[in-house]
């Protein structure tokens, strides 16, 4: 049986994001799916690492972070709220993160949740990660929402290609080992349109709830973000010059 876990950052259960992520729910449980959920805000999850979640560390000493992580691993002292994240991770098979684009990025605390729950020493390590990531052979998607349109977000458009401000969220992904699929984006959404613009929205929004069910039944062959391999990199871990680039990110010399 698939485990699928769902990841919503946005406040409101009954905004679209939130309607989006119950639409993601109910088409996992149709297909026999065990549903783990997370939602950020109504959990009050504390999106800033800080000294204070890490009691063996000692107080009159400089916070490193990435060090009172791989301690809290090794003494088995996790902060309880992201042990339970980690083991929601580590039982999921796929992943489906919802969220909307603010400031042309992931809402922070999406960003404070990989910050503290992708720790160092239990999930990530120099030898483990990338294509030797603890979580090779699973998959994660991205379902997003963006105010601008969709010519807005495009390669060329002004509010910036909707796929690179995407990336580094899902090279975050890839570097714990996990493919990334090609992301689901509805733009276009927000409360100001009014008469047939806000109708033709409606339909729009609800067309796209409708569509989840077939996104869900089809995650297994989705494509993939495409990355580059550990072998495409030379000894200072430049990009080969014989080796593809697949983002502006990596990029060859212009
Ligand atoms: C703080 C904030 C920043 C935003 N920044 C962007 C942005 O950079 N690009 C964009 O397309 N929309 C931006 N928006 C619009 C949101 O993406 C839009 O409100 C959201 O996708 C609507 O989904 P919802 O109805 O589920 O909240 C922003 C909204 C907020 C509240």
């Amino acid at each position: 049986m698939t485990t699928t876990m769902i990841v919503l950052a946005h406040p409101d259960p009954r905004s679209f994001n939130g309607s989006w992520a119950n639409a993601t729910r109910s088409a996992c449980e149709k297909l026999g799916d065990t549903v783990l959920h997370s939602d950020l805000v109504a959990m009050g999850f504390d999106p800033v690492e800080r000294a204070d979640h890490y009691h063996h560390q000692q107080a009159d000493t400089c916070f490193d972070v990435l060090k009172a992580q791989e301690q809290a691993s090794d003494l088995r002292r996790i902060p309880v709220e992201v042990s339970a994240e980690i083991e929601k991770l580590r039982r999921a098979d796929r992943i489906v993160f919802h969220f909307p684009i603010w400031w042309f990025a992931p809402p922070a605390i999406l960003k404070g949740w990989f910050d503290r729950v992708f720790a160092h020493g239990e999930l990530h390590t120099v030898e483990h990660r990338f294509d030797t990531g603890h979580f090779r052979g699973k998959k994660a998607l991205f379902c997003v929402t963006t105010g601008s349109e969709e010519a807005e977000s495009a390669f060329n458009g002004k509010e910036g290609d909707i796929q690179m401000l995407l990336w580094p969220a899902a090279y975050t992904l890839r570097y714990l080992g996990f493919s990334v699929a090609i992301p689901e984006i509805v733009h276009g959404v927000h409360g100001y349109h009014k008469g047939a613009k806000k109708d033709a929205l409606a339909v729009r929004l609800a067309n796209a709830l409708d569509a989840q069910y077939g996104i869900m039944k089809e995650f297994d062959s989705r494509p993939l973000i495409q990355f580059n391999a550990d072998s495409d990199f030379d000894a200072s871990n430049r990009l080969r010059t014989d080796r593809p680039s697949y983002s502006s990110f990596i990029r060859k010399e212009p």
